[in-house]
């Protein structure tokens, strides 16, 4: 036990800081927002939520990005901690923020803005259309796409190595740790297997893929967005990413053992760092 960590959460607007981190990777201007204090009262908090280890920092760009942290030997005070849902207040300043930071601006659409149109409705309006299918999400993230597939699917099954991104998913959604390398799926489990911007954490895609493969009943269809290749090596050490893009992700589909694979660019970033993404299907 460290009496650095208890003294830490002792403070009240340090505990309500440390559990949205939970739920959520935040800059400070956006844990600002949330709780209403000023700047420097809340960078004040999150350098002493990391120094007692219960707070980690990531540079996104032009932000600095903080996310909850289990100092070691404390994972059960970590689940303590973060089995209470937010207080009301947090819970909704928390998803006004969430929706406003995936919300396309006039800028982001550029000319081909209309009022009122964002991609969550788009996406939404296309996945109503779906079937009720079971479905695997691997590589969760924030969870947005997670979320939105279980408005209509028969059952979304959540894996992810990192329980915090899991722990964030609302409670219809099945979730399981696991990890890409070894996925825990059972054999013909599923009808659609999603893997949107993470195969390239893998160093070999092509086994992940056989499994997706194994884990789908038969006339099922997998779909994977990824980047095409690009040169952004600091992805390595930053993200994690083990590939830079892949050059013929239908190819490594069709190595896997998926048929009527097809592949296409399905949006070109025109902002640096510019990527490129690329959407491979195939069908088992
Ligand atoms: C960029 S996020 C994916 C975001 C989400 N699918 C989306 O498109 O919005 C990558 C996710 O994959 C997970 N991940 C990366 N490598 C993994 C691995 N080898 N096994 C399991 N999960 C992994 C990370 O924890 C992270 O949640």
């Amino acid at each position: 036990m460290r009496a650095d960590v208890f003294r830490t959460l002792g403070d009240p607007t340090r505990l309500r800081i440390f559990a949205l981190l939970a739920r959520e990777e935040l800059a400070v201007g956006e844990v600002q927002e949330v709780v209403g204090l000023g700047q420097s009262t809340v960078s004040g908090h999150l350098a002493q939520l990391r120094a007692a280890g219960l707070a980690t920092a990531r540079r996104d760009g032009a932000h600095t990005r903080y996310a909850a942290a289990r100092p070691e030997g404390h994972d059960a005070l970590f689940h303590l901690l973060t089995a209470d849902p937010l207080p009301e207040g947090d819970a909704l300043a928390l998803q006004r923020l969430l929706g406003e930071r995936t919300a396309p601006t006039p800028e982001g659409l550029g000319s081909d803005y209309l009022p009122g149109r964002s991609w969550e409705a788009l996406a939404r309006m296309l996945l109503s259309l779906l079937p009720p299918l079971r479905i695997a999400d691997v590589g969760v993230g924030t969870g947005h796409l997670t979320s939105l597939l279980a408005a209509g699917a028969r059952h979304v099954i959540a894996i992810d190595r990192d329980a915090a991104a899991l722990a964030r998913l609302p409670p219809s959604i099945e979730r399981r740790i696991g990890t890409l390398e070894d996925l825990p799926l059972g054999e013909r489990e599923v009808d659609l297997v999603l893997i949107s911007q993470a195969l390239h954490c893998v160093a070999e895609p092509v086994l992940t893929l056989r499994k997706c493969l194994d884990a789908l009943a038969g006339g099922g269809q997998i779909a994977v967005l990824d980047l095409a290749p690009h040169a952004h090596a600091w992805v390595r050490h930053r993200l994690g990413h083990k590939h830079l893009g892949f050059a013929d992700l239908a190819a490594l589909l069709r190595e896997a053992g998926f048929h009527d694979v097809r592949q296409e660019i399905v949006h070109v970033d025109r902002r640096a760092p510019a990527f490129t993404t690329v959407l491979a299907v195939g069908r088992k």
